[in-house]
């Protein structure tokens, strides 16, 4: 087992889909989170050399630390993925919680919850195949199982989002499962779900005894955040961003995905939204950007706002 890498900060960026690209990353990175990660890559399609998946495995010496994270169900295509990527990647991380209808019927993700040999089998072989550290990403059913299992097969970390497979992305997380795994391992353990603040993070320390905390929705369109609670962590005082920063760093992450080669006029629209949510115009500025077919015009409502 490789030992998990002393962190610089407690905030990690929790892999999104369609959201945690080298650009999203690099500015998170920017404004303190300590680690960062790809979304979920298809195992499958990486050992296989699928071009769509490995555009999405992007990255850059800029945002080091950072995970790519692999999922799938078939051992040998997750070494060999796992292998693919340790030259450019410092952790590999497995999903192991996807609730998604998609990667549950390949048996992937979450499904993988129930057969707690074939986790064992994954861990196992993919550990002792790669010289970086092996992480998994698990959720609240069978927590404390399958941490010690993967524990023992040789994770080196284990987040925990501590919502059922059930519950996919709604209700509350229940903090008191990351709290019990982090009683019964000794790797350090990632909490996840429902940390939204400075407050919030701080809480979820205390109460759970975490290692780290991981920010996921959060974080969208504001990678600001990291900075914000790393504050509050030092200083207790909630920091905020002016609606100028907000609209800037929307074109910091457009500028960002044009340098990298990954700029796409939908993202744009998607991420003019997240970026100008709650500020005032927002309502309306969605539905403007539903009209518009150009870049020009969507860079011209940003700015109008
Ligand atoms: C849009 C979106 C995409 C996600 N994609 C992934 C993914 O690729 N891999 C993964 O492990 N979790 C994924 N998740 C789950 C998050 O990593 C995280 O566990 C979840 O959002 C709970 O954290 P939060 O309460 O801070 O949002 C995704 C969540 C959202 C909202």
């Amino acid at each position: 087992m490789t030992k998990f890498p002393v962190l610089e900060s407690k905030l990690i960026l929790a892999p999104m889909h369609n959201i945690t690209n080298v650009a999203f990353r690099i500015m998170c990175k920017k404004y303190g989170a300590s680690l960062v990660s790809t979304e979920l890559l298809s195992a499958n399609a990486v050992s296989r050399e699928d071009n769509l998946n490995l555009k999405l495995a992007l990255t850059d010496k800029k945002e080091k630390p950072i995970a790519a994270q692999l999922f799938g169900q078939n051992t040998e295509n997750l070494v060999k993925a796992a292998r693919k990527f340790e030259a450019d990647f410092d952790i590999i991380d497995i999903n192991f919680g996807c609730p998604s209808k998609k990667i549950l019927s390949q048996g992937a993700g979450a499904a993988l919850l129930k057969r707690k040999n074939k986790i064992k089998e994954i861990v196992k072989e993919v550990s002792n195949n790669i010289k970086i550290p092996l992480t998994v990403k698990i959720r609240n059913e069978d927590a404390i199982e399958v941490a010690k299992i993967c524990e023992k097969a040789g994770a080196s970390a284990v987040t925990v989002h501590a919502r059922s497979v059930k519950q996919g992305y709604s209700g509350k997380a229940d903090w008191n499962v990351i709290k019990k795994v982090k009683e019964n391992v000794k790797i350090p353990v990632i909490g996840n779900g429902d940390v939204v603040d400075g407050k919030s993070a701080e809480r979820m320390l205390k109460e759970t005894n975490c290692d780290y905390i991981m920010i996921g929705r959060a974080a969208i369109g504001n990678p600001f955040i990291f900075k914000q609670i790393n504050e509050y962590l030092k200083t207790g005082k909630e920091i905020r961003q002016t609606k100028k920063e907000k609209i800037e760093d929307y074109f910091g992450y457009i500028k960002l995905t044009k340098e990298y080669k990954i700029f796409s006029i939908n993202d744009a629209k998607l991420k003019a939204q997240d970026f100008t949510k709650g500020l005032s115009g927002s309502r309306e500025l969605r539905g403007k950007l539903n009209m518009v077919k150009s870049y020009e015009k969507i860079e011209k409502l940003v700015k109008g706002l």
